[in-house]
């Protein structure tokens, strides 16, 4: 039985001010049935321990390497160091504002385990892929590129965004995310056995509070990575409170 995660990205929004919005966040302490997750600007992580509670920390990216002459990267080693549980890999913000290929999210994913991290690796196609019928072979294809050998349900995340719906406000209809989480389930058996089946596969693109059970309810969808309604308390508490429901079903 997998856990359900309720999996926030901030993005490159949040400075000491935004600490609150992870306190508040925690004040829905304990949440049996359901993880948080919070993935914030390397800069808040080690101040936001302090106040997370049950909510588990998260970067955003790491490099390939533990550590070395590369300016302006940070290794899961140091993610590790400040505190981190997670990391988000492969988002396709990274893949197309610099190039990151899946052989580069691969070997990102094997030093993100080699130093304790759960990798949360990212996979969606793009409006134009969806339209030509596409959809399952672009993320298929990623899936298998990005994903090392050895995965397994403590050490990978799955997260299911069609590009288009990132930041849109649109979303696919329940039944093509229905679709796409049903092949990624069986993606992932095909390849890592029942190790595979322990991975939680999260769905990405615009959720909000208004949308979430519906999502939720969606077979195979183990949580959701939520971008701009995990900024604020007020909005990914009920997305959390919706989740916690589709536990207990
Ligand atoms: P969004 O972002 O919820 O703002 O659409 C999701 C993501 O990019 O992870």
């Amino acid at each position: 039985m997998r856990r359900k995660l309720a999996a926030g990205n901030w993005k490159m929004f949040g400075t000491t001010a935004s600490l609150g919005e992870i306190a508040a966040i925690a004040g829905a302490c304990p949440t049996p049935g359901v993880d948080i997750l919070v993935c914030l600007p390397a800069t808040l992580i080690s101040r936001a321990q302090a106040v997370a509670g049950c909510v588990a920390l998260g970067g955003q990216d790491c490099h390939a390497h533990g550590e070395g002459a590369h300016t302006g990267d940070i290794s899961a080693p140091m993610l590790i160091d400040a505190g981190a549980s997670h990391v988000i890999l492969g988002h396709s913000e990274r893949r197309s504002d610099y190039r990151e290929s899946d052989e580069t999210v691969a070997a990102k994913a094997l030093s993100a385990r080699a130093a304790g991290l759960t990798a949360v690796i990212c996979v969606g196609e793009t409006l134009e892929q969806r339209q030509s019928g596409d959809a399952l072979a672009v993320v298929g294809g990623q899936l298998a590129g990005s994903i090392p050998d050895g995965a397994s349900g403590a050490n990978t995340v799955v997260a299911y965004e069609p590009v288009w719906a990132i930041g849109t406000g649109l979303t696919p209809s329940v039944e093509e995310i229905g679709e796409m989480h049903g092949f990624i389930r069986r993606a992932l058996r095909e390849r890592f056995g029942t190790e595979g089946d322990a991975i939680r596969v999260l769905y990405g693109g615009s959720v909000k509070p208004a949308n979430a059970a519906d999502i939720f309810a969606v077979p195979d969808v183990d949580g959701a990575l939520v971008g701009g309604a995990s900024l604020k308390a007020a909005d990914f508490l009920p997305i959390v409170r919706a989740l916690e429901g589709a536990a207990g079903q």
